[in-house]
C-alpha cells in the first residue's frame, strides 16, 4: 500500500483523500427530516418547522436510512467508493495513540473521520478526553453467572464524567464559530465539563444549576474551573426553561445535549468499545437515562459503524432510569413510546433527576432500532448496585449504577442470557458524589421502608466506618473479626 507522509502519522492514500473532504456535514431534523443551512440554525437547536431536534449527517457517507440513496441522491454503491478502507481506518485510529499530537491523543478526535464537524482542526479544544478503560466485572460475573460483563468507565475522563467526550466537540464548534460565551443548564456533570473546556479555550461560561440539588463535587468543579455559576431556586427542568430564554436574548452558545455536536463526541465510547473488543460488538449495551441524549449518541455510532463496514451488527441498547425520574419508562410502558408525560423528578441519583427529558424521542427511536428495553431502578436497588460496583474496585456515581440494576432485571426477565456479552456504561466517577457513598456505608442513606426488601444484601455490602482509639490492639481485634467473615 502506498504511504504518504503527514504531520501526525503516516496515512495511506485512500485515507488522505477521505480526510480532505472531511469538513462536509449537515444538520437534519429528526422530526420532519428537513436539512437546515448552518447559518439558519436557531440558538435553541430546534427545528423552526416542527420543534424537534437535529442530528449531524455526513453527505459523503450514503444515507443511513438504508433506502439505497445518499443525501445527494447518489446510489449507495457509488457513494461507498468514497469510503475509506476499514482495516486502514482501524490501524490509523490505533496508531494515533502513540502520537504526541493533542488531536491524536484525544480519545475523541483520534476518531475524527467519524466526526468531521470542524472546518479547521486548529480549533480543537481538548483535555485528552476518552481512551477510557473497559473493565471485566468479575464479581458481577460471579453474582449473575454471566461471565462476559464489562464496564466502560466514562468516569475516567478528565472532569470525571462522560460529558467530556461531547464537550470537546461542541465547545470546539463554538470556538470555531467565534462565540465568547457558552452556557448550560445542568444536574452537575455537564457544567463541570463545560466550565473546564471553556476555560481551556479562553472562553467564558454560564452555568445554571438547581439550588441544593446537585452533588457538591460537581458544584465545586464548576467554581474551580471558573464558570459563572448560578444556582436557581428550581429543578433541572426549570433551569432549562430559564436558559432557553437567556440564549434567545444574549449571544451565548447553548451546550446542553440538544446541541447535536455534543452527540458526535458522545459517539466515540462506542468506537472505543468496538476497538477494545477487537471489533466484536457486544450483545447488549446498558446506559443510564436522564435527559436521554447519550443512548441515542452511542446508538448512532453503532449504526454508523455497521453502515461503514467497521462492524457487522449493533448491540441491543437499553436505557435505565431511576423510579422517581422515569418519564421514558412510563412513556414506553403506558404510551408505547408515542407520548411522554413529564414527571416531577425525585431521586438521590441527582445526575438523572430529570422529569421532562429533551431527547426522549431520540431515545425511543434508538431503543426500537436496536431492539433494546427501558427499565427503571428503585433507590435501594441503585444504592446496592453502586456498592457492588464499588466492591469490584471500580466505583461510579449513583446515576451510573442504574445500569447494573438494569442488567439484573433484564436477566431476570430472560432478555439477557448468561452467554451474552454486556457492556454497562458507567457515566461518572465515584468521587463525584462522595456524600452518597458515605451515607450508604454509615447506614443513613435509605429510609427503613426503602431498604426493606434488600436489607440483607445491603448489610453485606456495607462497610461501617469505624472510629477507634489510637491503639494497635483495638485495630487487631477489628481485623480479626473482619477476617472471620
Ligand atoms: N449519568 C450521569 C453521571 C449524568 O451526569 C447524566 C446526565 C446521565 C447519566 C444521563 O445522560 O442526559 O444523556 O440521558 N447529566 C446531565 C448533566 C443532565 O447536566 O450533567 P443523558
Amino acid at each position: 500500500m502506498e504511504i504518504v507522509s503527514q504531520a501526525d502519522v503516516r496515512l495511506p492514500v485512500t485515507l488522505r483523500s477521505f480526510i480532505m473532504m472531511q469538513d462536509s456535514h449537515l444538520l437534519r431534523c429528526t422530526g420532519c427530516a428537513r436539512a437546515i443551512a448552518l447559518m439558519d440554525l436557531k440558538e435553541n437547536f430546534r427545528c423552526p418547522e416542527c420543534g424537534e431536534l437535529y442530528e449531524v449527517e455526513y453527505p459523503a457517507w450514503s444515507d443511513m436510512s438504508g433506502n439505497g440513496q445518499n443525501c445527494a441522491g447518489v446510489p449507495e454503491i457509488a457513494a461507498r467508493r468514497a469510503l475509506p478502507n476499514v482495516s486502514a481506518l482501524r490501524w490509523l485510529w490505533k496508531e494515533r495513540r502513540s502520537s504526541t499530537e493533542l488531536k491524536d491523543q484525544s480519545g475523541v478526535w483520534r476518531f475524527r473521520e467519524m466526526l468531521p464537524i470542524l472546518r479547521d482542526e486548529q480549533h480543537i479544544v481538548s483535555l485528552r478526553e476518552g481512551n477510557t478503560p473497559l473493565y471485566h466485572m468479575t464479581r458481577t460475573a460471579d453474582m449473575t453467572g454471566a461471565d462476559r460483563i464489562f464496564a466502560k468507565h466514562q468516569g475516567m475522563n478528565p472532569t470525571g464524567s462522560f460529558k467530556d467526550t461531547g464537550m470537546t466537540t461542541a465547545l470546539s464548534v463554538a470556538y470555531e464559530r467565534g462565540f465568547s460565551w457558552v452556557a448550560c443548564a445542568s444536574t452537575g456533570n455537564t457544567s463541570a465539563a463545560m466550565a473546564a473546556y471553556a476555560s481551556r479555550a479562553g472562553m467564558r461560561s454560564l452555568v445554571l444549576i438547581p439550588e441544593g440539588k446537585i452533588a457538591w463535587g460537581k458544584l465545586s468543579q464548576a467554581l474551580d474551573y471558573g464558570a459563572l455559576t448560578v444556582q436557581l431556586k428550581t429543578d433541572f427542568d426549570g433551569c432549562v426553561r430559564v436558559l432557553s430564554e437567556v440564549v434567545r436574548r444574549a449571544p451565548v452558545y447553548l451546550l446542553n445535549s440538544v446541541n447535536p455536536y455534543r452527540l458526535e463526541g458522545q459517539k466515540t465510547p462506542a468506537l472505543e468499545i468496538a476497538e477494545q473488543m477487537n471489533w466484536e460488538v457486544p450483545d447488549h449495551l446498558i446506559v443510564p437515562g436522564g435527559n436521554l441524549a447519550n443512548g441515542s449518541a452511542l446508538g448512532k455510532a453503532f449504526l454508523e459503524m455497521k453502515h461503514l463496514g467497521l462492524t457487522d451488527r449493533v448491540p441491543h441498547i437499553s436505557i435505565v432510569q431511576a423510579e422517581g425520574a422515569n418519564p421514558l419508562y412510563r412513556a414506553m410502558h403506558d404510551w408505547n413510546g408515542e407520548k411522554l408525560v413529564p414527571v416531577e423528578a425525585n431521586t438521590r441519583a441527582s445526575a438523572i433527576r430529570i422529569g421532562n427529558p429533551a431527547s426522549w424521542k431520540k431515545a425511543v427511536k434508538i431503543v426500537r432500532a436496536t431492539g433494546g428495553w427501558v427499565e427503571e431502578a428503585s433507590e435501594a436497588d441503585i444504592a446496592l448496585a453502586k456498592a457492588e460496583i464499588g466492591a469490584e474496585g471500580i466505583g461510579c456515581e449513583p446515576a451510573s449504577a442504574v445500569t447494573l440494576v438494569g442488567l439484573k432485571k433484564l436477566m431476570a426477565a430472560g432478555r439477557i442470557e448468561v452467554s451474552h456479552s454486556v457492556v454497562l456504561l458507567l457515566t461518572g466517577h465515584t468521587l463525584k458524589d462522595s456524600d452518597y457513598t458515605i451515607d450508604y456505608h454509615r447506614g443513613t442513606l435509605l429510609r427503613e421502608d426503602e431498604a426493606a426488601p434488600q436489607r440483607q444484601e445491603i448489610e453485606f455490602t456495607r462497610r461501617n466506618t469505624i472510629e477507634l482509639e489510637a491503639d494497635a490492639d483495638a485495630v487487631l481485634r477489628v481485623l480479626e473479626k473482619a477476617a472471620g467473615h
